[in-house]
């Protein structure tokens, strides 16, 4: 089939280079030259593992090309998808304003029978819009008598950063929401090749499903970390509960992780607009809400108890491990540990950071407030304090010992329980984690 995937970002990338692979010839499109113009040369421009190794083997097969004008390959495409951003609006509503303009722009320039396909993550009704966008834009340029042939489907994502490539050829279930049985149909032909099981449904169902599925995610990190500072108070180890209460398979082993809190670019924003969602159809989903405050409120905790141990950040020199909204990713956005760097430097710390692949990011954000360390020992070297807020596994890697002597204190405040297991008490160090012991 012939494929157009309107936008490069995460989503876009990924499932493009995936259709081609799965024997599609697929045009990437994007309004952002320069981005285009390092995906033609073989450069992804965000970190993600796989993904330069397939965005090379798809060039050299001839199966993907890279463009900034939609109307030069929008000819004889079978399925134009879209997926583009839907950012957060600063109420938490999500901003669809490159989703319309994107199918304005289809509708200007689509000539033929194609199945439009949403990707990007739209409230409930969008889809139905989208396609009047398209419609209105055809009849618009001249070719109103071709606009009922086009039809729209939604085609949720759930692509988790740092295992996207695994998710796109081996995903949990793959949702089809259309109308036209035809739609559901030729959704399915895509996706020959990728053996999961199918949830066909319409528009409505298929939007929601996805806003469901994060926000039941992020509640459920929500719950472990409520049970995390219930278990420190009594005595319990949060670790062990969720190894123990995961094992029923009704309640399932992941996304029991206490730590900080979730961020990255959709979790928050989902949450959000899930629960704004509910509110302008009439219902107050009280659950929402408490998951977004407890998630905010995992933050200042943290710092909190930071400071009582430390009398204060006032000229303590602080080191931070990790800087991604979670490890596998360079990705900082809406993230834990960030909030956390620049609260800490707020009250008046001296900051330096290491983070395996986020350093570029996230200097973009902290400019120059913050050291950025070579290494996660040198970020280290002299510190009153180490705050752990990523859980890459390489930060279990290191010498503890050398550590512990280039600290000017060993105290350790590990956001992701990642060392709890270690015995860093036992080494000399004062160890504190999220609802666990150490
Ligand atoms: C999430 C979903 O998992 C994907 O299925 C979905 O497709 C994607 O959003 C999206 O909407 O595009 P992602 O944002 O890549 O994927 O990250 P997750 O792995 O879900 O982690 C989200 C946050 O929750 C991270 O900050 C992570 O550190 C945190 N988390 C996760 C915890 O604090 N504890 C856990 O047990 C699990």
């Amino acid at each position: 089939m012939n494929v157009v995937m309107v936008g490069t970002g995460y989503a876009g990338l990924v499932s493009g280079l995936g259709y081609a692979k799965l024997g599609h010839r697929v045009a990437c499109v994007d309004t952002d030259a320069s981005k285009i113009a390092r995906l033609d040369l073989g450069d992804v421009p965000f970190y993600e593992p796989g993904l330069p190794e397939l965005l090379r083997d798809m060039q050299e097969a001839g199966r993907v090309v890279f463009t900034t004008d939609l109307a030069q390959v929008i000819d004889g495409s079978d399925v134009v998808m879209l997926a583009v951003g839907t950012p957060p609006r600063p109420t938490g509503e999500a901003d669809l304003r490159y989703v319309f303009q994107a199918a304005d722009e289809v509708g200007a320039c689509l000539g033929h029978e194609a199945l439009l396909v949403v990707k990007s993550t739209v409230p409930v009704g969008t889809n139905r819009r989208v396609l009047s966008h398209v419609r209105e834009a055809m009849t618009a340029t001249g070719r109103g008598e071709l606009a009922p042939l086009i039809q729209v489907a939604s085609l949720p994502e759930f692509l988790s950063e740092g295992r996207a490539l695994a998710d796109f050829f081996a995903p949990s279930r793959i949702v089809i929401g259309a109308e036209d049985p035809v739609a559901h149909d030729l959704l399915e032909r895509l996706h020959a090749g990728v053996s999961a099981p199918l949830i066909l449904t319409t528009l409505e169902t298929a939007e929601l499903t996805k806003y469901a599925a994060n926000a039941f995610l992020a509640t459920k990190v929500s719950f472990i970390n409520e049970i995390a500072h219930v278990a420190e108070r009594v005595g319990a180890d949060v670790r062990t509960l969720a190894k123990a209460i995961g094992m029923d398979p009704r309640i399932g082993p992941s996304f029991l992780q206490a730590g900080i809190g979730y961020g990255g670019s959709c979790f928050p924003k989902d949450v959000s607009a899930l629960h704004q969602l509910a509110g302008y159809n009439g219902y107050d989903f009280k659950l929402l809400s408490a998951a977004i405050e407890v998630n905010n409120r995992q933050r200042d905790l943290f710092l909190r108890g930071a400071e009582d141990v430390l009398g204060g950040f006032q000229g303590r020199r602080i080191a931070v491990w990790g800087l991604a909204f979670k490890p596998r990713t360079d990705d900082v956005r809406e993230s834990a540990a960030i909030d956390i760097v620049q609260r800490t430097f707020a009250r008046g710390a001296e900051v330096a950071v290491y983070d395996p692949k986020a350093m570029g990011r996230a200097r973009s954000v902290l400019g120059d407030r913050v050291e950025y360390a070579p290494t996660a020992m040198d970020a280290a070297s002299g510190a009153d304090a180490l705050f752990l807020l990523t859980d890459w596994p390489e930060f279990r890697e290191v010498s503890f010992d050398t550590l512990r002597e280039g600290m000017m204190s060993p105290l350790i405040f590990d956001g992701r329980n990642l060392l709890a297991d270690l015995r860093l008490r036992d080494r000399g160090f004062t160890y504190y984690g999220v609802g666990t012991n150490g």
